[in-house]
This record gives C-alpha cells, sequence and structure tokens, in this order.
C-alpha cells in the first residue's frame, strides 16, 4: 500500500470569497519559523519511525507557491522518497514564476495544480480571485519551461452568474493548455464566507442543482472526447496521470500530515494538527505534540468507510458486498452498473451526480 506525507501551507495573499480552508492572510512574517516547524515535526516524527519512505508527497494550502521554493524544498529534503516519488505543489496562477518552479522541479517537484477555476473574468471576479486567465496560460507555460511534467487545472462549475457559455469556454480553455489531469469541482457555498453571506442574505442566487449538473455533464463530455477518463467523481485523467496522492487517500493507505489543520492516518488511527499556524509553531518549539485529536473506527466502520470511498472511483465496489436487491434497484434507477466482467458496480454518470444518495441507499 502506498504512503503519502500532506504538508499544509497555511499562507494566502488575498482570500477567495467563497473559500473556507485553514488558511491566512496576515501571517506572512510567520514563513520561516513555520517552516522550521515542518521540518523539525518531520525530524521528531522520523526519529521515532513514523516517516515511511514516501510515494507521494503533497504540499496543499493555502498558497503553497507563496513560500519561497528554497523554504518548500528544506520541507522536501525532510521527507525520505521512493524513487519515482509523485511530488505535488498547489500553485495559485498568480503567484507563479518560472524560475521558482524551476528550483522545485530541481528538488524534485513533478507535478502542480493550478488554482484556475474559471476561464472567464467576469466568473473569476464574482468568485473573488485576483487572477485573470492570461496569467492561467503564463503560469501552465512556466511549469512546462521548468520541466514540470504534469499539471493539473483545478476548475469550479455553478457560480452564480455563470452561464453555459461560461463554463463551456472555462473547460475548452482549460483543454487547450493541454493539462495532465483536470479536477471540476461543484461551487459549494460555504457558511462565514463572504459568498456564505451573500447567498444567504438574498444578495446572490445559491448554486442551482440543474444547473450544476448541466455543468457536469459538459465537463465529463468535452474531457471524454479528448482523451480524458474519470477516475474519481470530481477528477479526470489521461492514461496514467491520475493523482497518486489522492489515491492513497481514496484506496485506504495511510499518511502523515505535516503542518497545522492537516490530517493524517495510520492504519485505523485518524489523528489531525493544531488549527492555526501560531499553535502549531509553538507546540513544536516546546517539543509538545501539534497533535490535536484523534479518532479510531472500529472494524465496521472501516469497512463502511472503504466502500464509500471506492464507490467514488472508476473502479467501483465488488458486487458480492451488497445486498442483491439494493443492487438490482441501484441498477434499474440508472445510478450503478455493473462492469465488463459483471463483477463490480460503478456509479453511472447519473450515479455520480447522486453519489451520497447511492452511499445511503447502501448502507441499508
Ligand atoms: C487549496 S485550493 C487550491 C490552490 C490555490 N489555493 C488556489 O486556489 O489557487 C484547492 C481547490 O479547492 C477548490 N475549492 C475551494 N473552495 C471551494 C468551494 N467552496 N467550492 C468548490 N471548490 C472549492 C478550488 O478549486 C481550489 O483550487
Ligand atoms: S481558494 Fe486557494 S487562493 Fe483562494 S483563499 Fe482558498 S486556498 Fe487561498
Amino acid at each position: 500500500m502506498a504512503f503519502g506525507v500532506y504538508v499544509h501551507i497555511p499562507f494566502c495573499a488575498h482570500r477567495c470569497d467563497y473559500c473556507d480552508f485553514a488558511t491566512w492572510t496576515d501571517r506572512g512574517h510567520l514563513v520561516e519559523d513555520y517552516v522550521n516547524a515542518c521540518v523539525a515535526d518531520l525530524g521528531h516524527r522520523h526519529a521515532r519511525g513514523e516517516v515511511l519512505e514516501a510515494d507521494t508527497v503533497f504540499f496543499g494550502g493555502g498558497t503553497p507557491s507563496m513560500v519561497p521554493a528554497a523554504q518548500l524544498t528544506r520541507i522536501l529534503d525532510a521527507i525520505p522518497r521512493t524513487d519515482g516519488a509523485e511530488v505535488t505543489v498547489e500553485c495559485n496562477p498568480d503567484s507563479t514564476s518560472e524560475a521558482e518552479l524551476a528550483l522545485l522541479a530541481a528538488a524534485g517537484v513533478n507535478r502542480v495544480s493550478f488554482g484556475v477555476q474559471s476561464m472567464r473574468t467576469n466568473v473569476l471576479a464574482i468568485l473573488g480571485r485576483t487572477h485573470d486567465p492570461d496569467n492561467v496560460v503564463r503560469a501552465v507555460d512556466a511549469a512546462r519551461n521548468a520541466g514540470i511534467r504534469r499539471v493539473n487545472l483545478d476548475l469550479i462549475y455553478g457560480t452564480p452568474g455563470e452561464t453555459i457559455d461560461d463554463w463551456t469556454a472555462t473547460v475548452e480553455g482549460a483543454l487547450r493548455l493541454e493539462p495532465e489531469h483536470v479536477s471540476a469541482y461543484a461551487l459549494t457555498v460555504e457558511a462565514g464566507t463572504p459568498l456564505g453571506r451573500d447567498v444567504a442574505a438574498g444578495v446572490k442566487p445559491a448554486p442551482d442543482d440543474d444547473d450544476q449538473a448541466d455543468k457536469y455533464g459538459i465537463v465529463d463530455d468535452l474531457l471524454g472526447t479528448q482523451g480524458y477518463e474519470w477516475y474519481e467523481i470530481s477528477n479526470w485523467a489521461k492514461p496514467g496521470e491520475e493523482c497518486r496522492h489522492n489515491l492513497v487517500y481514496w484506496q485506504g493507505g495511510d499518511y502523515l500530515a505535516i503542518g497545522c489543520s492537516a490530517h493524517g492516518k495510520t492504519g485505523p488511527r485518524r489523528w489531525w494538527n493544531l488549527r492555526t499556524p501560531e499553535r502549531y509553531i509553538a507546540a513544536i518549539r516546546d517539543c509538545a505534540t501539534p497533535v490535536a485529536g484523534d479518532e479510531q473506527l472500529d472494524p465496521e466502520g472501516r469497512a463502511a468507510e472503504a466502500r464509500d470511498l471506492a464507490l467514488r472511483l472508476k473502479w467501483g465496489i465488488p458486487v458480492g458486498g451488497v445486498d442483491p436487491d439494493v443492487t438490482t434497484e441501484l441498477i434499474e434507477m440508472g445510478l450503478l452498473t455493473l462492469d465488463d466482467d459483471a463483477d463490480r458496480l460503478v456509479l453511472t454518470r447519473a450515479g455520480r451526480m447522486l453519489a451520497n444518495e447511492v452511499v445511503i441507499r447502501l448502507q441499508h
């Protein structure tokens, strides 16, 4: 089973209107102490034998590209890796330079994930993004020139005011950049964000389910005709270009959490770190644990969780584990289908859009 390391970088230049991730826009002065804390945390864990050779490393955020490459490299150098390990850095298209990406590539980074969201200026403005579509084109060029082989583009659909034409242009614009991987997420309105407040106050409409379903169909069709295959509900890749780090999560592998707010998994135990960068730095400085909490699932809970995660993937779940009446019902409803060998159940496109419903029915 593959082993992953997730490193959380909790800094952004600006908070987007829809985002409730653990990230801060006024903590730039902490970057150096934070990087030192991550390196020290890895050192402590290494001494306790907890840092296995990583098959995948993922710097997520926040905006990892806001931290100088030399600093990210110090963290990466503290993580032992297998030959050919996948190393991803999430980047914001407007805080990405070719020189920094070249340093990251030299340090072992071989995959970048850009937060594109939309290729339409009007939609980017509604989302409260600071980049424009030209930044995205430049950022992808910079990554290619820097020798980064694998590029992912994150897209969001269903923004209030986004038309079908806007979304089609976004997907087509993303495809012109020839990424190896595309993630497309339905916009979620999070309470406590500027978008959440506007929707609650009736200033902006909530995303519409039918509109989001139409847009899911569009992205699935357009990517499908260009040789991308869906392998998780919100993720498509060229053959062999799936994100190995995300597969560690979805296929039940173990992963280490480095940095504030990061979540880890060790066998049956799930654990998470202190939420703020200040508390994480202080804990590591005081040689105290940065872990804020943990939980252990019983074998039944683990099996249910493993099935729910596997169901979201293109390989589906074994027919044998499901009540035949429920199977028949879900196939008749057009939500599940049998694979070619008729021994696995896989979500149909309609099923992917109603995956939570399918999960609930499978529980009974
Ligand atoms: C940590 S962010 C990505 C990297 C970088 N911070 C950026 O935004 O450019 C991960 C991705 O989650 C998605 N995301 C964040 N909040 C979301 C929301 N409320 N609804 C849907 N997708 C969201 C966005 O596509 C975003 O690119
Ligand atoms: S979407 Fe990305 S850039 Fe925007 S606030 Fe969230 S983490 Fe930062």
